[in-house]
C-alpha cells in the first residue's frame, strides 16, 4: 500500500536525491570525526579524545535519521561507500590529522559545508518541492551543524 502525502512523484524524487548527497556528506564528516577520536594526540588528549566521541555519536543518529527519512519518502538510501564518495560535496584529501589545530579546523570547515549546503535545501525543499516535513527535518540537522561549528 502506497501512502498519498500529496508531494508529486517527482518532487518526493527530488528530495530523496538531495537527502542522499546529505547522507554521503554525513558519512564523510563521520569517517574525518573517528579519524579524529583515533588518532589525536599531545596535550588535552582525553578532552579531544572524548569530544569527538560525542560528535560521531551525534552524527551516527543524525545518518539513520537521514536514511530512514529516505524510505519513508518511498526511496531507497544509499548505503555504500563507493555511492557516497560519488555524489558527496566533501572531499578527503588534504587532511592532516596529525595535528590538533588542524584536525578542529578540518572538522570545522566540514561542519560549514554542511550548513551551507542545508541553508540552500531547505528553502528548495520547502518552496520547490512543497515538502514541509523534510525541510523541518532539516532544519533540526542544521541547527546541530551550526552548534557544532
Ligand atoms: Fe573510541
Amino acid at each position: 500500500m502506497k501512502p498519498n502525502i500529496e508531494i508529486s512523484e517527482n518532487n518526493l524524487k527530488e528530495v530523496a536525491t538531495l537527502l542522499n548527497t546529505l547522507l554521503a556528506d554525513e558519512y564523510v564528516l563521520i569517517t574525518k570525526t573517528r579519524n579524529a577520536h583515533w588518532n589525536v594526540q599531545g596535550q588535552n588528549f582525553m578532552e579531544l579524545h572524548k569530544l569527538f566521541e560525542g560528535q560521531y555519536e551525534a552524527v551516527d543518529n543524525i545518518i539513520d535519521d537521514v536514511a530512514e527519512r529516505i524510505r519513508t519518502l518511498g526511496h531507497f538510501a544509499i548505503a555504500s561507500l563507493k555511492d557516497f564518495l560519488k555524489v558527496t560535496h566533501l572531499t578527503e584529501q588534504d587532511d592532516d590529522f596529525t595535528d590538533q589545530k588542524k584536525i578542529i579546523q578540518t572538522l570545522l570547515n566540514t561542519n560549514e559545508v554542511i550548513v551551507r549546503t542545508l541553508r540552500n535545501d531547505i528553502v528548495a525543499v520547502g518552496e520547490k518541492y512543497k515538502d514541509l516535513g523534510t525541510a523541518d527535518f532539516l532544519t533540526g540537522i542544521l541547527k546541530h551543524h551550526e552548534k557544532t561549528a
